[in-house]
């Protein structure tokens, strides 16, 4: 069985944290016998540079043909010049956009052992394992018009537009609703309904969608009085749904819980199937972070476990997402710290590449015991 991988390394961090993901893809292929054909894509400030546009339009079909798209982060100080027409976060947005990329998922759980590295006290982390559901093909990321202008009096106006029909909430909702199911079955939905309409609109979707889905108790909560909760009681959140930019805020809140903001995965999904499963981007939550870039500092955990995301959700390959997951818990466990996170007690500190090489080594053992598990058909149980 061969795979097809499409890799946009980017910016910043970006080329080490995917060549690290990458290798642990490929010795997951050896481990479970099959193979990746990988393809590199060029997006971002590199785009930019060479081509004079944040992603080509045949970089973006190239990524539609594979079975997946494995992305490192876009973006850098030096195309962040607020006049400045073309900016490499546009890469994301037609890719998002562009390939019907709807819903974004970000799981958040804490290993016990990173438990000291999180500024949160230790009674509040335990138990926390949660799922953002964040919009990402609307609202203010994509609504129009979106510009400065200049009035009759000179004055510089600048507007953007937040903008949800009810099939864009509804399509995102009822993907939240079925993940609940596979997990604590606690669907919070976050809003600002107090005020905007767009928000009103979809509290009132999801209350349409509600009776489908009897099994799963649901939550409406203001974004501002959830933004609270999250650092208050995280662990009383279950599944969270929300539109893209109060998703984006509180996804980088609640990584907090995690250690890092380099922990953190994500998998972008939207309708279409491939061979294997569901077509999706898989890219760490964190951004470039270019003063660390190029020193093999950067922390790899987020892009390796979007691989196993990958793996779960495009490839059907339950069995190597497990592992990657379990061999990750492990290096952790063994003591493994990038630096980002608290040492352990007698542990060590290690780099980009040698926490990657830690990750590997014990994808060997824990591989060995495990049989593959079936390929999902809609939405993997217990699905992370
Ligand atoms: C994210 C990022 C992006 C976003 C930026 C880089 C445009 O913060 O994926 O969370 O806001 O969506
Ligand atoms: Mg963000």
């Amino acid at each position: 069985m061969t795979y097809r991988i499409a890799t946009i390394p980017g910016d910043g961090v970006g080329p080490e944290v995917i060549a690290a993901g990458r290798r642990v893809l490929d010795a997951c292929g050896a481990a479970f016998g099959f193979a990746i054909e990988w393809a590199e894509l060029v997006a971002g400030g590199i785009a930019i540079d060479t081509y004079g546009v944040a992603i080509r339009d045949e970089d973006v079909a190239a990524g539609a043909a594979a079975d997946a798209i494995y992305l490192g982060a876009v973006g850098g100080p030096r195309w962040d010049d607020p006049n400045a027409a073309v900016r490499p976060e546009q890469a994301l947005f037609a890719l998002r956009g562009g390939l019907g990329l709807f819903a974004n998922l970000r799981p958040v759980s804490v290993h016990p052992a990173l438990v000291p590295s999180s500024p949160l006290r230790a009674e509040l982390l335990e138990g926390v394992d949660l799922l953002i559901v964040r919009e990402l093909t609307a609202g203010l990321y994509f609504g129009r018009p979106s510009e400065e202008r200049r009035d009759d009096e000179g004055q510089r106006h600048a507007v953007d537009t937040l903008t949800y029909s009810e099939r864009e909430i509804r399509r995102v909702v009822r993907l939240a609703f079925e993940l609940a199911r596979g997990r604590r079955r606690r669907l919070t939905s976050v809003d600002k309904a107090n005020v905007l309409a767009s928000s009103r609109l979809w509290r009132k979707v999801v209350e349409e969608v509600r009776p489908d889905f009897p099994d799963v108790a649901v939550a409406h909560q203001l974004v501002d009085s959830c933004a609270m909760f999250l650092v208050k009681s995280p662990a009383a959140f279950d599944v969270l749904v929300t539109e893209n930019l109060f998703g984006d805020i509180l996804s980088d809140e609640a990584s907090v819980l995690a250690g890092s903001l380099g922990m953190l995965p994500s998998a972008s999904l939207g309708e279409r199937r491939t061979d294997h499963g569901i077509f999706g981007l898989y890219e760490p939550i964190h951004g470039s972070a270019p003063d660390i870039a190029g020193r093999d500092l950067a922390n790899p955990i987020g892009t390796i476990l979007s691989g196993a995301m990958l793996m779960r959700w495009s490839l059907g390959r339950e069995d190597a997402a497990a592992a990657i997951e379990a061999a990750v818990a492990r290096a952790l466990d063994d003591g493994c710290r990038t630096a980002d996170l608290l040492p352990a007690a007698d542990g060590a500190v290690l780099g980009t590449q040698a926490f990657t090489d830690a990750v590997i080594e014990r994808l060997g053992t824990v591989a060995g015991g495990e049989r593959p598990a079936p390929a999902p058909t809609t939405v993997p149980k217990g699905a992370r």
